[in-house]
């Protein structure tokens, strides 16, 4: 079974946990698109990591993890993770990266703070992470690959010719680049690298050959999609399931199943539209409760309520086969619980659903979650026309309501 799991709103849906909680019944686990935007929190017994880069199936013992070719890599930023990783024990043998994946450089994140600064009040809200510009590199076949990152000669020759076609734009920078400088901070990062350096899609062809399961992590969500997204407030990526294919090197007929991963409310980081987003004490007492900061830049995420038209168009986008609702023990005490089920002149139009008291955090079974949160699920069911496989209650690793033979030992 090879699976590729999305996020179907603006990020930060609860992938990675659902990846962590999938990652024992696959013997590889790939990242495919984004980079080190993307952080991916598991809680396991109440400890806690955010992972960027590293796929959410590490701390599974037989995954072997994959960085595919679509990602964009900041190696100072994977070995950081890969040395937090040992404080779990993780030893970095069972993690792999792609000689073609792109890397990202001090260049590209200076590119994006200082684009994001001369677009004034009409940011995107990037993460300054250097995604926006590794990206424009790679498509305009002048960027450095992780295979030439760690040829020493080619790295150099790349950084003249990066240097030279980047000065203009960064020439009223207070810090300036310079071969020395980049050479100083890449070297020791390429020598560390270069052991986990593979032909990733070769070693994916093998275990299709085998019929070993692959899981293929997205990051991001569906409506921050380069091309699906709401353009220009979107990443430089495709996050949609189809981006699996091109960004690890495997044909869509190697995808059976498409796990689409959606909050039971809806937020969002960084600048764009959100037509259900609530401006006032409710959306401060979700962000609260939901704990909605960023887990990569720390920024207090936007929060509205569930929109069900996007729902049904990321599950059209993605294919989904399988749909996780997250964090539902958020929603506890908010009464009534209000649906957006349509747009009338662009304009949300709500129907109200009695809201649930109880603490629902840490249940398992269908049966004890209280009635009207079982409606509330039953009903996006029906709008959504999607059952609803997974149901979060917590964050951590065993707090979910499991509904499907996708997450059985065997399958
Ligand atoms: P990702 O980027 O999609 O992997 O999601 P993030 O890790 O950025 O954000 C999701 C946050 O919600 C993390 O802090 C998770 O630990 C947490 N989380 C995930 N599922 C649940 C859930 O069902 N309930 C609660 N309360 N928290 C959850
Ligand atoms: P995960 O994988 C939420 C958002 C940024 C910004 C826009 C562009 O954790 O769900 P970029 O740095 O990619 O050029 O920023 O995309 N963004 C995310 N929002 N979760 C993410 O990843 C995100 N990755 C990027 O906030 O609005
Ligand atoms: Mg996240």
């Amino acid at each position: 079974m090879n699976t590729v799991l999305v996020g179907l709103q603006w990020g930060d849906e609860g992938k990675g946990k659902i990846v962590d909680l999938l990652a024992p019944k696959y013997r590889h686990v790939v990242r495919f698109q984004g980079g080190n935007n993307a952080g991916h929190t598991l809680v396991i017994d109440g400890r806690k990591i955010a992972l960027h880069l590293t796929p959410s199936g590490i701390l599974s013992e037989n995954a072997i993890c994959i960085i595919g070719n679509g990602v964009v890599l900041d190696p100072a930023v994977l070995v950081e993770e890969l040395a937090d990783l040992e404080a779990w024990g993780v030893d970095d043998s069972r993690v792999k990266i792609s000689d073609i994946a792109h890397v990202i450089l001090p260049l590209h994140r200076q590119l994006d703070s200082s684009r994001e600064k001369k677009r004034g009040d009409d940011p995107i809200g990037t993460t300054k992470r250097g995604i926006g510009p590794t990206y424009e590199d790679k498509i305009g076949r002048r960027g450095m690959r992780v295979c030439d990152f760690i040829d020493d000669e080619k790295r150099k020759t790349k950084f003249i010719n990066l240097i030279e076609s980047k000065g203009l734009e960064l020439q009223d920078e207070e810090t300036r680049y310079t071969l020395e400088d980049l050479e100083t901070w890449a070297k020791p990062l390429a020598d560390r690298i270069r052991p986990m350096t593979v032909d990733s899609a070769e070693i994916l062809h093998k275990a299709l050959d085998k019929d070993e399961g692959i899981l293929f992590e997205g990051a991001q969500g569906t409506f921050l999609d380069i091309d699906h997204g709401s353009y220009p407030y979107v990443t430089s990526s495709n996050t949609v399931a189809g981006a699996a294919c091109t960004g690890a090197g495997v044909g869509p007929t190697a995808i059976d199943s498409v796990v689409g991963v959606a909050k039971a409310y809806l937020t969002r980081v960084g600048a764009g539209p959100f037509p259900t987003e609530l401006h006032g004490d409710t959306g401060e007492e979700i962000r609260t409760k939901g704990g909605e900061f960023g887990a990569t830049t720390g920024r207090p995420r936007r929060c509205g309520w569930l929109d069900i038209p996007l729902l049904k168009k990321a599950c059209k986008l993605n294919g989904v086969t399988h749909l996780c609702l997250t964090k539902l023990d958020v929603l506890t005490g908010f009464d009534p619980l209000p649906l957006c089920v349509a747009y009338e002149n662009d304009q949300p139009v709500y129907e109200y659903m009695p809201g649930w008291k109880e603490d629902i955090v840490g249940i398992q079974s269908w049966e004890k979650l209280p009635e009207n949160c079982k409606s509330y699920i039953e009903r996006i069911e029906a709008l959504a026309k999607q059952p609803v496989v997974l149901i979060g209650t917590g964050a951590d690793r065993k707090h979910q309501v499991l509904r499907a033979t996708i997450f059985n030992k065997t399958n």
